[in-house]
């Protein structure tokens, strides 16, 4: 068993393999990039809640290589909307991971509907899978509204709309590195952190 343990992420996505590797800092672990493995790419994300999908994700990816995984599934609810876009927040507006849509498609939705009613969570599931099966979840909540219009220019998707409870900016409006502070993901993979710097990996199946 090499010194340092490999942990695969199972993401196709470098600036998430960047930002959650800072996030952890874990000196126990090696963690490797999916597309550093060449020809595997993610599977469907089917499930109809993120642990479903974070499972999906890390199975698939651990089972093929054998090395544990991790991975994240996120989503933005709404209550004035019921919890939606919930689990299906990427394709929103009509098309996937097409964010002006996404945007265009919430806001219409919100009209007319006032500041204390736009009340909505960004939600992390961060999923560690073992080849053998076992599996460990830990989530990240952050509270907030939706804004009215767009304001911002920094990060991905909702950050323009979204103003996390404390703040009077949204996520886009925040520098890089204070949203990877407080952010869904940054919670979520702070609790994995402290869980994977506890966890007993000698008796890990690693080849
Ligand atoms: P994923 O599961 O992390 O890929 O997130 C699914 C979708 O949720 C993304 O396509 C975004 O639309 C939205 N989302 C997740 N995290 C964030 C965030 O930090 N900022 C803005 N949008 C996000």
């Amino acid at each position: 068993m090499s010194k340092r343990n490999i942990l695969v992420l199972a993401t196709g996505n470098r600036n998430k393999y960047e930002e959650i590797v800072k996030i952890m800092s874990l000196s126990e672990w090696d963690v490797k990039f999916l597309k550093d493995f060449p020809n595997i790419s993610t599977p469907e994300e089917t499930g109809t809640t993120y642990e479903e999908n974070a499972l999906i994700k890390a199975k698939f990816c651990s089972e093929l290589l054998k090395f544990p995984s991790l991975s994240d599934d996120s989503g933005l609810e709404v209550d004035a909307l019921e919890g939606r876009p919930g689990v299906y927040s990427s394709s929103y507006g009509g098309v996937e991971g097409d964010s002006e849509r996404n945007i265009h498609r919430l806001l219409k939705d919100l009209e007319g509907i006032p500041w204390h009613k736009r009340t909505a969570r960004f939600i992390c599931c961060a999923m560690f899978v073992l080849p053998d099966g076992f599996f460990h979840c830990e989530k990240g909540i952050v509270e907030g509204h939706i804004a009215v219009e767009p304001y911002g220019d920094n990060g991905f998707g909702y950050d323009p709309v979204f103003v996390p409870l404390g703040y009077e900016n949204t996520y886009a409006e925040l520098l890089q590195e204070e949203k990877n502070k407080i952010s869904h993901r940054a919670l979520a993979f702070q609790k994995m952190a402290e869980f994977l710097k506890e966890f007993d990996y000698e008796n890990c199946s690693i080849r």
